[in-house]
């Protein structure tokens, strides 16, 4: 492990993360008032995801809006790996852009890469990525995006699209400089070391401006891709990111597909996700009910609490209601799983049925290689 105690990549997430410290070590710019009053302008609301620094940090969010306001229109992109069955931390970024794509009124792209799924794990085969693919896809669809201005990118299947772009970028970025942001050896197989390219290409599908709302794990392909933007006559992605929402277990890793006891995937079951939360939720509690109700409980480092936070609890009142009684130590710890429990399976029941009907609507969103 570093001096800083965690590291982020997009392959690798672990340590209890510093995301202050993570802002200097990515160079990247923490979102300032007036960048979060600017978008709650233009949205004409506020979301609670940026009121609750959910998302905490940018590249060139300032340029990006200075250009709308003056008239011109980005464009929205993001993307999943798919190497499993979609957790409810994939979700985030995702339903952020959603509210983004509604209030700024732009188009969206939404990039599969079971390509790159297959070269990162040992044992995914390319016919098992790409069933994820499509799998993860019903997810990214049951969110409420519309086929009119969302198009999804599958890589095996758009190549012939992708790959122009991904000539142009590739030439332009070098082994050493792959090797010093991924930390890669010379065992690492060399799609790998040519993938960053297949990542930068939908940031230039259309000729405008691209806004990437992501997990900061993804933010090492996007500074590549900005450093050779300019030398292919392209302007730099925007980004704005998000922090990771931890594993159940706690601090120290993040909610991670790979990590089944770790992880509530959108097909979890109620039964599933009752037993998850009550056997592994990292608790913030007190030992026995006694000395809860006398000490309270800490909601800083609970993981029920954090989830209700980050994702399951957008109303504030009622997230300070529980936050108070719980560190008051009215809430037991029991109580408050019980809460998240509740939360999560409303959420599934509607996420699921969408989820369903979208199997229909996949081919609509698919993009035709042009
Ligand atoms: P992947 O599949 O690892 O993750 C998909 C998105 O979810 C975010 N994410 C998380 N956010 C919060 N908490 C977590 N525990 C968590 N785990 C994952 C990721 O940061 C990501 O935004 N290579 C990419 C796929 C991709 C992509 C993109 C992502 C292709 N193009 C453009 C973002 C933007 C990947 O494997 O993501």
């Amino acid at each position: 492990m570093p001096a800083d105690d965690f590291i982020v990549t997009p392959w690798h997430v672990e340590g209890d993360i510093d995301y202050d410290k993570l802002i200097k070590q990515f160079g990247t710019e923490k979102l300032s008032t007036q960048i979060l009053d600017r978008i709650k302008k233009i949205a004409g609301e506020d979301h609670f995801m940026l009121r609750r620094g959910i998302f905490f940090s940018h590249r060139d969010m300032k340029q990006l809006l200075d250009e709308y306001e003056k008239g011109n229109k980005f464009f929205l992109y993001t993307g999943r790996g798919p190497s499993g069955h979609t957790h409810i931390g994939h979700l985030i970024p995702w339903v952020f852009a959603k509210w983004l794509q509604d209030k700024f009124g732009v188009n969206m792209y939404f990039q599969l890469t079971d390509d790159e799924k297959f070269f990162a794990k040992q044992n995914l085969t390319l016919e098992e990525t790409n069933k994820f693919a499509h799998e993860n896809a019903l997810d990214f669809i049951a969110l409420g995006f519309k086929p009119e201005n969302t198009k999804i990118i599958i890589n095996t299947q758009n190549i012939q699209t992708l790959y122009p772009i991904a000539a142009k970028v590739a030439k332009k970025i070098n082994f050493s400089n792959t090797k010093a942001v991924f930390g890669f050896t010379n065992e690492t197989n060399i799609g790998m070391i040519f993938y960053t390219s297949l990542q930068s290409a939908p940031c230039f599908l259309e000729d405008k401006p691209v806004l990437i709302p992501l997990g900061v794990d993804q933010d090492p392909h996007f500074r590549l891709t900005r450093d050779i933007a300019p030398k292919i006559g392209k302007i730099k992605p925007a980004i704005i990111h998000n922090i990771m929402i931890p594993a159940l277990q706690g601090p120290g890793g993040k909610m991670s597909a790979s990590e089944d006891s770790g992880t509530i995937f959108t097909t979890d079951s109620p039964e599933v996700v009752k037993k998850k939360i009550n056997k592994y939720a990292f608790s913030g509690g007190q030992p026995d009910i006694e000395q809860h109700r006398k000490l309270g409980g800490d909601p800083d480092i609970d993981v029920s609490y954090q989830y209700l936070r980050i994702f399951f609890e957008p109303d504030d009142n009622k997230l300070k209601q529980i936050y108070d009684d719980y560190k008051s130590g009215k809430l037991l710890t029991g109580e408050l799983k019980a809460i998240l429990i509740e939360k999560i399976n409303e959420f599934l029941k509607g996420h699921q049925e969408r989820r369903e009907k979208a199997r229909g609507q996949l081919n609509k969103f698919l993009f035709e290689n042009v």
